[in-house]
């Protein structure tokens, strides 16, 4: 073939992935998923997803209509021969007209490092499995904010489930149940194939907060169906915790409850950093709904006063990458610190683009700024591979018409490995 073709081909191909591609013609929206009613024995274990807990261990929660259903657990490595049975705990709440079911939770553990584990809920019902995470690099997280139930929703969640990851993250905005409780249970069973088998890891968006005043607080039915690792981690409250799993300290924090200087949630972040070490997990990533670095006009400037009170504490320990929601689009930043480009800053990138049925946001703040380095309006997912002490590789995947595509790529150093921290120290 002619060099000349052969070089212009190339030249194509890196355009494509180097940047939004102009010729990509964007699918219409998506309807809400529609879920059949579909009576189930009182005790029969439903909307099962599962969590780190702590090293070593996972909560299994699943939800039951009997109040008196058992919150056990049996589990073991080969198919129906369960060797170890761990009692858990449950709660339920009621909201205006709305009573849930019971929810079980219920820790298991210790458990084997990268194995694959069946287990069972509540002494009856289907067989579930689930893998732990790897002790060790290389891990695969899945990235994927601002979720909804919407056919898009349901397309990002099949390429999800078509990549080989080993832990979720979710940057706040779950079921956009907004008030009406029982989408809570339509989202917990849309994401049962997916989150019975990988630990989903979660923090709150402004769609969990359903807060009616003088009547109900925030986070209700977020915090009784989706406990998270807080006890765990020393953190007083399910709003804001931390884990750390293969060499990778994960932060999840709350856009949405006190971050200024002495707040609770500062203090509280303020000791967790100074408890990492870097020798153990050389990475930290950090979560949270609202972005701080978003040139898009949707929701510009909510996360300038969270970014005020802790963007200074996130430098100064060397953390490597920030993934929010919230904005219905993707975005990447170049390292930053303070609104400008810094080599030992964060990586912050916008991924609020699950597929809920608030459509994207298509407009941004020209020109763009330059701290910002890839942006587009589709919905789609990330795939986050810690190689190892000292590289990631980050993808970004659309969903074009229903295959995802890859659509932006960068390998990431650890600023652990790049000498930022002795000169922060
Ligand atoms: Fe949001």
């Amino acid at each position: 073939m002619d060099p000349k073709l052969l070089l212009m081909m190339a030249v194509s191909v890196v355009a494509a992935v180097g940047g939004a591609a102009a010729d990509y013609v964007r699918p219409l929206p998506r309807k809400a998923l529609q879920f059949p009613w579909s009576p189930k024995h009182s005790s029969y274990p439903q909307q099962v997803h599962v969590s780190l807990a702590g090293a070593k261990h996972m909560r299994i929660t699943w939800v039951t209509s009997d109040k008196h259903a058992p919150s056990i657990v049996e589990y073991g490595t080969s198919s129906g021969t369960y060797t170890s049975t761990a009692q858990g705990e449950s709660t339920s709440y009621s909201y205006v007209l709305y009573s849930s079911g019971i929810i079980h939770h219920t820790v298991i553990g210790p458990l084997e490092d990268n194995t694959l584990y069946f287990y069972r809920c509540g002494g009856e019902g289907p067989e579930f499995q689930l893998k732990t995470p790897p002790a060790q690099f290389p891990i695969t997280f899945a990235v994927a904010g601002d979720l909804g139930q919407t056919g898009w929703t349901k397309s990002t969640l099949d390429h999800i489930d078509q990549c080989k990851y080993d832990v979720h993250l979710l940057p706040g905005d779950l079921s956009y149940a907004d008030y009406i409780q029982h989408k809570w249970d339509t989202f917990g069973e849309l994401v049962q194939p997916l989150a019975s088998a990988r630990p989903w890891m979660v923090t709150q968006g402004n769609h969990e907060k359903e807060n009616i005043p003088l009547l109900k607080d925030g986070f209700v039915a977020y915090n009784s169906r989706w406990k998270m690792p807080y006890e765990e981690s020393g953190s007083n409250s399910n709003l804001y915790y931390s884990f750390d799993v293969a060499g990778v300290h994960t932060i999840m924090l709350g856009s949405y409850t006190d971050y200024v200087e002495y707040s609770d949630q500062y203090k509280w972040l303020k000791a967790d950093l100074s408890k990492v070490d870097r020798a153990r997990t050389p990475w930290i990533i950090v979560l949270f709904h609202v972005p701080w670095y978003n040139s898009n006009e949707a929701h510009q400037g909510e996360g300038d006063d969270m970014m005020a009170s802790m963007e200074p504490l996130l430098y100064a320990a060397g953390v490597d990458i920030v993934f929010a929601g919230h904005v219905h689009a993707y975005e990447r930043s170049r390292p930053v610190f303070k609104g400008k480009s810094d080599p030992c800053g964060a990586v912050h990138i916008t991924i609020g683009d699950g597929g809920n049925r608030e459509g994207l946001a298509y407009k941004y703040i020209e020109p763009q700024p330059e701290w910002s380095i890839f942006r587009e309006a589709s919905f789609g997912h990330g795939e986050l591979n810690m190689v190892n002490s000292t590289h990631a590789f980050w993808s970004w995947h659309r969903n074009d018409d229903d295959e995802p595509v890859r659509s932006d790529q960068v390998w990431i150093n650890s600023l652990f490995s790049s000498g930022c921290l002795a000169k922060k120290s």
